[in-house]
């Protein structure tokens, strides 16, 4: 399940509580009709962490920090297939201070599978990563979800959400606002198509025309660029499209048309873009 939300929304402060490191106002929180609150210690056991923000021991090496999370826990570590699993073998010996971004990411992940969780809680893991080591990010979560384990990812990249999801949680200001599949929260929250028209020239005298014309649309445009954007019913797109064409005949320069996406429900739920600006 992704677990979505603007900055500031509450995903963190809800992962906390659910793994016991911020306690909740109200509330109960349970884990397979357990109360987490008198059997803390066994559901600690089978659930992992990577918190938005870690910060290690720089002079550990790779090995030793994997080490130093195993000891934490009572059953037997796979040490070695973990460096394997991660793609960190060769750097098992190298100190945190010499990984990469994306290696140290990996490493934030194998801190909470030293104890082979069931359940994993992962905030923002692909934050300022490249793309090359996002996709194997991706790669190691759908191996994680391939093994049956459960996986809640906090992420602000609609792509990862809608590549790594089954479900979609949207929270705002602490509540939830929607869940679903990625189909049905598109299909619920959206009918509309997106146009967007690219021209060498936008004609002023048509679009002030069109503007009159299509006020049911959310019709933006740039004279100079020579853009125009339009959402909204898929049949006026249609007649949108043909004036377009039929008024900048030969200086049409690229043309798209396509089905809400996820990341235009979110916006139309939460009122604002997914960063702050
Ligand atoms: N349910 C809540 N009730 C009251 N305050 C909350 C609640 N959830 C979050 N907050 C407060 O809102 C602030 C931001 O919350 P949090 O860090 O969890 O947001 P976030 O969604 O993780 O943001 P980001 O995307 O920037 O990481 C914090 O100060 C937190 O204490
Ligand atoms: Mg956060």
């Amino acid at each position: 399940m992704a677990l979505l939300g603007p900055n500031g929304a509450g995903k963190t402060t809800l992962i906390e509580m659910l793994v016991g490191l911020t306690p909740p106002d109200s509330g109960a929180i349970e884990y397979g009709g357990c109360s987490f609150f008198t059997h803390k210690a066994e559901i600690l056991e089978t659930i992992g962490v990577q918190l938005q923000e870690s910060t290690l021991y720089k002079k550990y090496t790779v090995r030793e920090t994997l080490q130093l999370f195993a000891s934490f826990y009572r059953g037997p570590t796979q040490e070695a297939a973990l460096l394997t699993r991660l793609n960190l073998q060769e750097k098992a010996d190298t100190r945190l201070e010499k990984l990469s971004g994306g290696q140290k990411q990996r490493l934030y992940l194998g801190c909470a599978l030293v104890h082979n969780p069931q359940l994993l809680f992962l905030d923002e893991p692909t934050a300022a990563l490249d793309p090359q080591s996002r996709r194997h990010l991706w790669e190691l979560i759908q191996s994680l979800k391939k093994e049956g384990r459960g996986v809640l990812l906090a992420t602000h990249y609609l792509d990862e959400a809608e590549f790594l999801a089954d479900r979609i949680l949207i929270l705002d200001q602490g509540h939830v606002i929607a869940t679903g599949t990625p189909r049905e929260l598109i299909s619920q929250h959206s009918r509309e198509s997106q146009l967007d028209v690219q021209v060498r020239h936008l004609d002023r005298e048509a679009w002030t025309r069109m503007q009159r014309e299509f006020a049911r649309l959310r019709l933006q445009g740039d004279l100079e660029a020579g853009w125009v954007s339009a959402a909204g019913e898929p049949a006026d797109l249609e007649v949108l499209l043909q004036q377009l064409l039929a008024h900048h005949k030969g200086t049409v320069q690229a043309v798209t048309m396509r089905q809400s996406r996820l990341e235009d429900v979110f916006l139309q739920l939460t009122g604002r873009k997914i960063r702050d600006e």
